[in-house]
């Protein structure tokens, strides 16, 4: 017994094992850090990084004593030494179990996130593993024909990451096709995205003129996004066809520079008159589950002229990938550009590094604005987040009080004296967690006999009557049992609005109808 544990975690072979164990756990377990939180808020502040740098001496430490092993150094054979070995082994596993746990916690979903942190990480995870390797390990190698091969590996590498760094080596390509954003400004935004960083323009006739209008700031072209917005004014677009397209920026540079290939996209059909009937597909909480939003959207069986989309795309944004992922090639696909979408920001998109920029990637100046789909009102709300600004989870990033402080006071200004009809959206349905501010926003409702609160959050589907604003709880994911999809359809027409929501497997959640309030006719 006491020989196979001495072999199982001291031998020459173990130690290698473990030591290299260790330096992937540590690599995938800082790609997982968002979960660092949860964990702190259990033990204690920085008890994860202070478990990480633990980590980093233990995987040195490793790979020191796998050196003197090789060596055949009897320092390794020590007691105390002996403990510290299989306590830095132990790091290592607990490393790979963390990094499993998180991603398993939440079915997936912050894979994206953890893919993300973890292409950043490599660069200096791959330096320091094989700059180790090549300096202590790779010149005791006896065996020259590993040595070789290792070399012509090596070699093969380096000459591609040179070749890859000169010059582009996938073929230029869309990601996602064009979705047409309401602005909230009177315009629209038609955002696209690319395989690589470009330029982007979009194409269309206008008043028997051909005019390109392309995504640029005070006159720049933007080049170093792969997401690519162009504002419209919204009368160049109804009823209009387009194209997007958009050239690759190789380099830019303060004299000069290098651009790619140019490619454009097929011809696209946009239509926004409406009549007095109008569908409107509403889609809250997909959290990165795509195919099932867009399978339960089938499900509901009806054509939609206009989609709404009620916010938390995924956990967070913290790449241009994610936006691209999960809010733009969604988009395209509910809709093939083809209608005019209105995002409202759910608490999640308020997270990541890349959610400071989801207003400029959507072309919007505000969250919360109002628009009109046909002879229909819409205001748009920004929840935010649903706890105090405080919280841990917003690692001291937000400022939300203030920010809806403002917002309940630009509704306060709203008026609505022809009484047209009003539908409001927010991602939840609280609209404020301040309470205060939550009652103002809901007297301002029934001041402007709004008609119908659409929310989402909450993953479930339901109907209630809050604060006597009529309101859905669009449901999202998992809202009618584990693994299902609820999307909402809501009918509108000069009676009021008929509603009709549907899981992913085709069964009818909710069916029933609004009227219009302070409607005489
Ligand atoms: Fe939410």
């Amino acid at each position: 017994m006491k020989e196979k544990l001495e072999k199982l975690f001291f031998s020459m072979k173990s130690l290698s094992i473990f030591t290299v164990l260790s330096a992937v756990g540590l690599l995938l377990s800082y790609s997982v850090r968002y979960g660092y939180v949860y964990v702190d808020n259990v033990l204690f502040n920085y008890a994860s990084f202070a478990f990480f740098i633990f980590s980093v001496i233990s995987t040195l430490f490793l790979f020191a004593m796998l050196l003197l092993k090789i060596k055949s150094n009897p320092f390794t054979m020590k007691r105390p030494v002996k403990a510290c070995i299989f306590i830095g082994e132990l790091a290592g596993i607990l490393m790979i179990l963390y990094f499993a746990i998180v991603l398993i916690t939440d079915s997936g979903t912050s894979a994206s996130t953890a893919f993300y942190l973890c292409k950043k990480a490599l660069p200096v995870w791959c330096a320091a593993v094989f700059g180790a390797f090549f300096l202590f390990i790779f010149p005791l190698l006896k065996n020259i024909k590993i040595k070789k091969i290792i070399s012509v590996l090596s070699v093969s590498v380096l000459a591609f990451v040179t070749y890859a760094s000169l010059f582009p080596v996938s073929r230029y390509s869309f990601t996602s096709g064009p979705v047409v954003f309401d602005n909230g400004n009177g315009g629209y935004s038609i955002v696209f995205s690319t395989n690589d960083k470009g330029t982007g323009f979009v194409d269309y006739s206008y008043g028997g003129k051909n005019i390109r209008i392309y995504d640029e700031n005070n006159g720049r072209k933007n080049g170093q996004s792969t997401i690519h917005t162009v504002i419209l004014p919204k009368d160049h677009l109804s009823g209009n066809t387009y194209r997007v397209g958009s050239t690759r920026v190789i380099d830019e540079l303060s004299y000069g520079g290098r651009t790619g290939k140019t490619i454009e996209s097929a011809e696209y059909t946009f239509n926004d008159s409406f009549g007095d009937n109008i569908n409107i597909l509403s889609v809250s909480d997909w959290h990165t589950f795509n195919k099932k939003a867009e399978t339960a959207v089938k499900e509901l069986g009806e054509s939609y002229q206009a989609v709404a989309l009620l916010g938390d795309c995924a956990p967070g944004l913290m790449s241009e990938k994610d936006i691209v992922n999960y809010i733009l090639k969604f988009g395209y696909d509910l809709t093939n550009g083809s209608m005019p979408v209105i995002y409202t920001r759910g608490n999640h998109e308020t997270r990541g590094r890349e959610a400071i920029k989801l207003a400029d990637c959507l072309g919007m100046d505000n969250f919360y604005f109002t628009t009109a789909l046909g002879n229909y009102k819409i205001i748009v709300l920004d929840s935010c987040e649903d706890k105090e600004d405080s919280h841990p989870e917003y690692g001291g990033m937000v400022d939300y009080k203030q920010y809806r402080t403002k917002m309940v006071k630009w509704l306060e200004s709203l008026q609505n004296e022809d009484n047209t009809k009003t539908v409001v959206f927010s991602h939840s349905k609280e609209i404020c967690i301040e309470e205060d501010l939550s009652s103002l926003a809901f007297h301002k409702f029934n001041s402007m006999n709004v008609s119908l609160l659409v929310s989402g959050h909450e993953h479930i589907c339901d109907f209630d009557n809050c604060s006597n604003i009529p309101t859905l709880v669009d449901g999202g994911i998992n809202s009618n049992g584990k693994g299902t999809f609820t999307a909402s359809l809501m009918k509108f027409s000069p009676k009021g609005i008929e509603i009709l929501c549907t899981d992913n497997s085709g069964k009818t959640v909710f069916n029933d109808s609004v009227e219009w309030q302070g409607v005489s006719d």
